[in-house]
């Protein structure tokens, strides 16, 4: 059995493609042994409930400093014991001791096709704008290994998707989440509890 720590910052709509897809066996031999949020009105706290899945909230603002934040972070996923990260929509740096500790155990969704639209402030809809600006025809979402940098680790995963003229920024988001992000993060949980994707 794959043992799971999702780590979320806001709406925890790839958390709930977890869930369903592991409730309708399209992720086969996973758990999700614990949901982490740096925020304490995540609505992704909300679905972990609903699942009965153990949550906590690691909030920066009740540490005095980024050092016990990071410590009480990673004290967090230890103590979960998970085969696998997964940062699903997770919005914080991770400290490097986390990185180390759980190399290639570490997994994130990116909603873009990986090298485009990456890096440090490409997130949310900030990425949708940046691709409608540029005027690509073409986006998508990537998984891949997290390292010590910012979307820079090994890629996993990834799905295309088309882009339509009079596309708004959220109407591609809901797009690139529906026909890409909520299907190749399980397919890969999935691989990944079958061994079809090595870890570690
Ligand atoms: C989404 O844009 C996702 O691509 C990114 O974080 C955002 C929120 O995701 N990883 P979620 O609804 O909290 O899963």
């Amino acid at each position: 059995m794959l043992r799971i720590a999702v780590c979320v910052s806001g709406g925890g709509t790839n958390l709930q493609a977890i869930i369903d897809a592991i409730a309708d066996g399209r992720i086969a031999d996973t758990e999700i042994v614990r949901v982490i949020s740096n925020k304490k009105d995540a609505y992704a706290l909300e679905r972990a409930a609903k699942a009965g899945i153990e949550a906590v909230a690691v909030a920066r603002t009740d540490y005095p400093d980024k050092q016990s934040f990071q410590d009480a972070l990673l004290g967090a996923v230890d103590e979960a014991a998970p085969d696998l990260v997964v940062l699903a929509g997770f919005l914080v740096v991770l400290p490097e001791k986390m990185v180390a500790k759980y190399r290639k155990r570490i997994i994130n969704i990116h909603p873009s096709l990986i090298p485009s639209f990456c890096g440090d402030g490409f997130y949310g809809l900030r990425v949708h704008e940046a691709a409608l600006a540029r005027g690509v025809k073409v986006t998508g979402a990537t998984v891949h290994f997290v390292d010590e940098g910012t979307d820079t680790g090994p890629i996993i995963k990834q799905k295309a998707v088309e882009i339509f003229d009079g596309d708004t920024p959220e109407v591609l988001q809901k797009r690139v989440m529906e026909q890409a992000e909520w299907k190749i993060l399980p397919e890969t949980i999935n691989e990944i509890a079958a061994g079809k994707i090595k870890i570690g």
